[in-house]
């Protein structure tokens, strides 16, 4: 269990692709500043840093934006994550935000509306995530349209990279998938 300091000074803020990864992760969900579900309509299911499990500790947590996988409730998501201190609102925390993508013929895809339903749901639930994969740094975008517009972008990359079949990089993939799908607690 990590209970580290949330403050930037105190952590190592590397914007670059981190070598440790995968990263596996247990926790519960958290609310926002819900601006994720109101202002964006991309919500995200932030874990809570305080009940975090993780093979890295909090405050070593690389920031950046990543792909991989959650399960909540017994359903596993490809999830765009981001990890940081949000540069386009200036955080003072670091928080750890995955959005949930929903199956391709799912009612709540990237739907706003729904997706706050689902979010409002998913409070104080477990959630169990494998980061796989690095997308790029974090960034401070000029206005919420061009914040959007970047996030959206992972999202397509983060599930193009989830359905990977590549040798190497595939393997992996599968194998952080069966983790996240798996019962067990052991990271
Ligand atoms: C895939 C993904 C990429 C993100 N990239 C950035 C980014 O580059 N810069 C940034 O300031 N915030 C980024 N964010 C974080 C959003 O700003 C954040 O999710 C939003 O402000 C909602 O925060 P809230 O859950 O606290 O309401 C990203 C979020 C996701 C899910």
């Amino acid at each position: 269990m990590t209970n580290d300091s949330l403050s930037p000074s105190s952590s190592s803020n590397m914007n670059v692709p981190p070598k440790e990864l995968p990263i596996r992760m247990i926790s519960t969900v958290i609310k926002g500043f819900g601006r994720g579900s109101k202002e964006l309509g991309i919500p995200t299911a932030n874990l809570c840093p305080q009940n975090l499990i993780s093979t890295t500790s909090f405050q070593n947590l690389p920031t950046g934006i990543y792909f991989g996988f959650a399960n909540i409730q017994n359903k596993v998501y490809k999830a765009a994550i981001s990890i940081g201190y949000n540069p386009t609102y200036d955080n003072e925390h670091k928080t750890i935000e995955p959005h949930l993508i929903a199956q391709q013929d799912s009612p709540t895809r990237f739907s706003s509306k729904c997706g706050e339903t689902l979010l409002e749901d998913l409070y104080d639930e477990k959630i169990k995530l494998s980061i796989v994969g690095y997308l790029r740094p974090e960034l401070p975008f000029e206005g919420i349209d061009k914040l959007i517009e970047a996030i959206k972008h992972d999202i397509v990359q983060a599930e193009q990279k989830c359905d990977v079949v590549d040798e190497e990089l595939g393997m992996l993939v599968n194998k952080e998938k069966a983790w996240v799908e798996s019962d067990g607690i052991d990271l």
